[in-house]
């Protein structure tokens, strides 16, 4: 059985759907089949920074309605060899989705991929919620100040109440100009609120939001620092 992963995020924009795509592509290039499931229902943002928004056909609302099997709404991303791509609707909600179609298909998936990654809507709405009941194990995504913290710790705070106990967090968009700096909370200050495992630091880097605007994840280069960063958070992750 695969692991289900879901990278989730107290306020939006911290880099849910950035670390779900590099992370895809570290996991997929290490050998380890690896399916990104978007999960952002009506919001979708996986298949512009896969490049694969084009090969998107069917969505899951599809497979649950009983339009289209499973595998006709999973796409492969041929750029990166044992990565595939779920996709949930744009525009439109997926109605009467409940925390057992969660549970099935995360089962069902985890049956056919090595790793499963979640790409969530952030917040603690109750979308996450339903796909608490599904997961292994959450990666929070929170980015160095005040506001984003303190999401992160209600974000925790309501995993942990609906039994998910292996939480992790990183800390994404670092600026070096901030560390040291008493406006901004710094890492022991994060780890004091947070409590869970920290994974990894991943700087603010242009590269990273180029490779997400073109479809080619900046982690897909196996020379550069950042394919050595997701590498190294996939691997504290999954130990
Ligand atoms: N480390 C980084 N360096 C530079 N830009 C980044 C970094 N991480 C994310 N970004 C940029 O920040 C923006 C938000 O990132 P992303 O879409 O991954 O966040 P999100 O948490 O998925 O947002 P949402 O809550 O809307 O789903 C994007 O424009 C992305 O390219
Ligand atoms: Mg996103």
């Amino acid at each position: 059985m695969g692991t289900v992963l879901m990278v989730a995020s107290g306020k939006g924009g911290c880099g849910k759907t950035t670390f779900a795509v590099n992370l895809g592509c570290v996991m997929a290039a290490q050998g380890k089949t690896t399916l990104l499931l978007d999960m952002n229902i009506g919001l979708r943002n996986l298949d512009i920074y896969t490049g694969l928004q084009d090969k998107v056909i069917f969505d899951l609302g599809d497979f649950l309605t009983g339009t289209c099997k499973l595998s006709k709404v999973i796409v492969a991303d041929d750029e990166h060899p044992g990565l595939f791509l779920l996709s949930s609707p744009q525009f439109r909600g997926i109605e009467g989705l409940t925390e057992q179609h969660i549970r099935l298909l995360c089962s069902k998936l985890s049956e056919s991929f090595d790793c499963v990654i979640i790409d969530s809507p952030p917040g603690i709405g109750p979308d996450l919620c339903k796909l608490a009941a599904g997961i292994d194990k959450a990666l929070i995504v929170l980015t160095q100040d005040y506001v984003s913290l303190r999401n992160s710790d209600t974000v925790n705070k309501r995993l942990e109440s609906l039994g998910v106990e292996d939480l992790y967090y990183a800390i994404n968009r670092v600026n070096p100009i901030f560390w040291g700096s008493d406006g901004v909370p710094d890492a022991e200050k994060i780890a004091e609120v947070m409590k869970t495992a920290l994974v990894g630091i991943v700087p603010e880097d242009p590269a990273i939001h180029m490779g997400n605007n073109t479809g080619k994840p900046a982690a897909a280069d196996r020379d550069s620092y950042i394919y050595q960063t997701f590498r190294d958070i996939a691997g504290r992750l999954m130990e």
